[in-house]
C-alpha cells in the first residue's frame, strides 16, 4: 500500500507550511481496543477516506495470521503485520492525520503502551455486544495516566448488541469517564435504522448493503423521518426519549473537559458497513486536540517553539528481515524537522546528523524531507537511541521519560552454557537497554540469573529468539508463578520499615529499586490491607541521569 496523499501538501516544494499552520492542521491519535472489536476494519475505512489506500482489504491480511504459533517464522510474519500498521499518515479535509497503531492481541507488549506516550488523542473502540473488555481497560489506564482525550466509537451496531444506555453507564461507572454521545442509535441489530446526530438533530439513516459493501447514509430531519415512515415510529420514539434522558443528565460537550481526558465524545456506528465512520472522522477532527505542549525538564515545551525537538518512543529491530536494521521511532514535539538536520542527543550530549530520516507508512518507507509536531519519523539506530531519549536543536530540552509499565509475566532466563556467559550478559544488557523487556534480579545475590518481566508473552519469545540469533546464546525460560508487580514508593527504607511481608516476593529492578511480585490481585489487596502505610505503584517512576545495573 502506498500513501499517495500523505504529507504531500506539507512537503511539496514551494508549499512549505508555516509551523503554526502545520501544527493547526495536525491530529494524532491511537486506537485502543480489545482484539476483534474492529480496529483493523475501522483503520482501513479511515485510510480509504484519506485516500491513503485505494481499496478495502489492503490493511487486512489478518485472517491467516490469527492462528499464530510460537514458531519464529510465524512470529516474524506476525510482527510483519504489527509493523505494517505502525504509523499511518493521511490527509483529509485539510488536516494531516497521524494514526499511531497499537498492535493487536498476540503481539501485545510494552510497545503498545509506549506508543500511547506519543499520542495526543485516543479512540477507544468497543464492540457493542461486548462493551468494555480487558485489553481496552488496560490501555485506557495508560491513557488516563497522561490525561489523553478519549473518543469512544461503539462498533458493530448492525449486529445485536447491548443496550446503548447500559454501554454508556459501564464506561462512566467503571472508568470514571463522563460520556457525551455525539450521536444516538435508533434500534440495534436487525432493527438498527441509523443514528440521531445530537448536535444537528438530524436522523442519519442506515441502509443495509451487502456484506462488505458501503452502507448508504441519508440525512433527514426527525419530522421527515416520521413523515416518510423511513423509521418505525416506536424506534424513533425510543431513541428520542433516551436522548432526552441524556440531555436531562446534564453533561455538556465541553472541549476543555474533552481535552483533559475527563469527557468522552461517543459515537455509534458500524465500521464493517462503513456506517458512521465519516461523521466520526469529521467530528473527531473538529474536537480532537492538536499537537500539545509536552513536559520537559524545564517545564512544558510549546510545539510552536521554532527549534526541533522530539523523543524516541519505540525501537524496532529487524523491521526488514533482509537488512537486519534497527529503527528508532521519534515523535516530533516542536519545530520543523528537516532532513540532514544536525541535532543533539540529550542523554549523551552527542551531536548527530540525521541524514536518512524515514517516513514509515505501513511496510513502506520513504526518506522524509520534513516533519512537524505530531508526526513520527523513523531513524536508523545503530545502538545509540534508547526509549525516552530526547533529540533537540538549540537550547537544551529533555522530555520526561517513558515509565516502565507493570509487567504481568515473569520468567527466569537460564543460560545452560556457562562458557557463553559473556554473550549472554551482553545480550541481556543490550535488549534491556533497547526496552525489549524489563529485567529484574533476585535479592539473593547467589541467584544470578536475570528475571525477565514483560507485559506480553511475545516479548519473551522475541528476547529468546534474538539472544539466540543475534548473540548466539540459546536460553531457557522458567516461568515464575507471579502475575502482578508493584514498585515500593519510598524504596528500601520504606520496605524495611514495615517488616516481614507474606505472600509476595521481593526483587530489585535494574535501578536497584524494590519491586514486589504477587501471585494475584487478591494477594496484593491483602498486603495493602495489612500494611496501609506501604505505598505501592503499578508504574515505575522515571529515572534520569542514573545508570542502570548491568547483569
Ligand atoms: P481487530 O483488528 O480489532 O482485531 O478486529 P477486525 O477489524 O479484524 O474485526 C474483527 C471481526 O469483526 C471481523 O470479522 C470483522 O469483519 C468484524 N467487524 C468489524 N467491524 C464490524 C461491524 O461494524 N459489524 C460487524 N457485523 N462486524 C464487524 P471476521 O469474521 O473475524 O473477519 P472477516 O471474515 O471479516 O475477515
Amino acid at each position: 500500500m502506498t500513501s499517495s496523499s500523505s504529507t504531500a501538501a506539507a512537503s511539496a516544494p514551494g508549499s512549505t507550511l508555516s509551523l503554526a499552520e502545520a501544527v493547526a492542521r495536525r491530529r494524532n491519535f491511537a486506537i485502543i481496543s480489545h482484539p476483534d472489536a474492529g480496529k483493523t476494519t475501522l483503520t482501513e475505512k479511515l485510510l480509504l477516506y484519506g485516500g491513503a489506500i485505494q481499496q478495502a482489504g489492503a490493511v487486512k491480511a489478518k485472517g491467516e495470521q490469527r492462528k499464530v504459533t510460537s514458531d519464529w517464522m510465524e512470529l516474524e510474519k506476525q510482527r510483519g503485520i504489527s509493523i505494517t500498521s505502525t504509523v499511518l499518515q493521511f490527509d483529509y479535509a485539510g488536516n494531516t492525520v497521524n494514526l499511531l497503531d497499537t498492535p493487536g492481541h498476540q503481539d501485545f507488549s510494552e510497545d503498545t503502551y509506549r506508543t500511547l506516550a506519543a499520542a495526543d488523542n485516543a479512540v477507544m473502540l468497543e464492540d457493542a455486544a461486548k462493551g468494555l473488555e480487558p485489553q481496552t481497560r488496560k490501555l485506557f489506564e495508560v491513557c488516563r495516566l497522561r490525561r489523553v482525550p478519549i473518543f469512544t466509537f461503539i462498533n458493530k451496531m448492525d449486529r445485536p448488541g447491548r443496550e446503548p444506555l447500559e454501554l454508556i453507564d459501564e464506561i462512566e461507572s467503571e472508568l470514571g469517564l463522563t460520556c457525551w454521545p455525539v450521536n444516538w442509535p435508533i434500534g440495534s441489530g436487525d432493527r438498527f435504522r441509523g443514528v440521531i446526530d445530537r448536535r444537528s438533530g438530524d436522523v442519519i439513516l442506515f441502509e443495509r448493503a451487502e456484506r462488505g459493501k458501503q452502507a448508504a447514509e441519508r440525512r433527514l430531519s426527525v419530522a421527515q423521518a416520521r413523515a416518510t415512515g423511513a423509521v418505525e415510529p416506536e424506534l424513533l420514539h425510543q431513541a428520542l426519549e433516551e436522548l432526552e434522558l441524556l440531555d436531562g443528565a446534564g453533561a455538556e460537550l465541553d472541549l476543555e473537559l474533552v481535552h483533559a481526558g475527563e469527557l468522552s465524545p461517543v459515537f455509534f456506528g458500524s465500521a464493517m458497513t462503513n456506517f458512521g465512520v465519516r461523521p466520526f472522522l469529521d467530528a473527531f477532527l473538529e474536537l480532537a486536540q492538536r499537537p500539545v505542549a509536552r513536559s520537559g525538564s524545564d517545564g512544558p515545551v510549546d510545539p510552536l517553539r521554532e527549534e526541533f525537538s522530539g523523543f524516541v518512543f519505540k525501537l524496532q529491530a529487524n523491521m526488514d528481515p533482509r537488512h537486519r536494521d534497527r529503527i528508532a521511532f521519534v515523535r516530533v514535539c516542536s519545530g520543523r524537522f528537516e532532513k540532514d538536520m544536525t541535532v543533539r542527543h540529550a542523554r549523551t550530549g552527542k551531536t548527530i546528523r540525521l541524514s536518512r530520516p524515514q517516513k514509515l507508512f505501513g511496510a513502506d518507507r520513504e526518506v522524509v524531507e520534513d516533519a512537524y509536531p505530531g508526526d513520527v519519523i523513523g531513524l536508523n539506530n545503530p545502538g545509540m537511541f534508547a526509549i525516552g531519549d530526547t533529540l533537540y536543536v538549540g537550547r537544551k530540552v529533555e522530555y520526561e521519560g517513558i515509565p516502565c509499565f507493570s509487567p504481568e509475566i515473569f520468567s527466569w532466563l537460564r543460560n545452560p552454557n556457562p562458557s557463553a556467559f559473556k554473550s549472554f550478559r551482553k545480550g541481556v544488557n543490550e535488549l534491556r537497554e533497547e526496552g525489549a523487556v524489563q529485567v529484574l534480579y533476585d535479592t539473593d545475590a547467589s541467584k544470578r540469573d536475570p528475571i525477565l518481566a514483560a507485559v506480553g508473552q511475545l516479548q519473551l519469545e522475541v528476547v529468546q529468539y534474538r539472544l539466540e540469533n543475534e548473540y548466539g546464546v540459546p536460553t531457557r525460560l522458567e516461568p515464575l508463578g507471579y502475575s502482578v508487580a508493584r514498585w515500593v514508593v519510598g524504596g528500601w527504607g520504606a520496605l524495611e520499615a514495615v517488616g516481614r511481608l507474606f505472600n509476595c516476593k521481593t526483587v530489585r529492578d535494574a535501578w536497584d529499586r524494590p519491586v514486589l511480585l504477587f501471585k494475584n490481585d487478591w494477594n496484593l489487596h491483602q498486603l495493602a490491607e495489612d500494611h496501609p502505610r506501604l505505598e505501592l505503584s503499578a508504574v515505575a517512576p522515571v529515572v534520569s541521569g542514573v545508570e542502570p545495573i548491568a547483569l
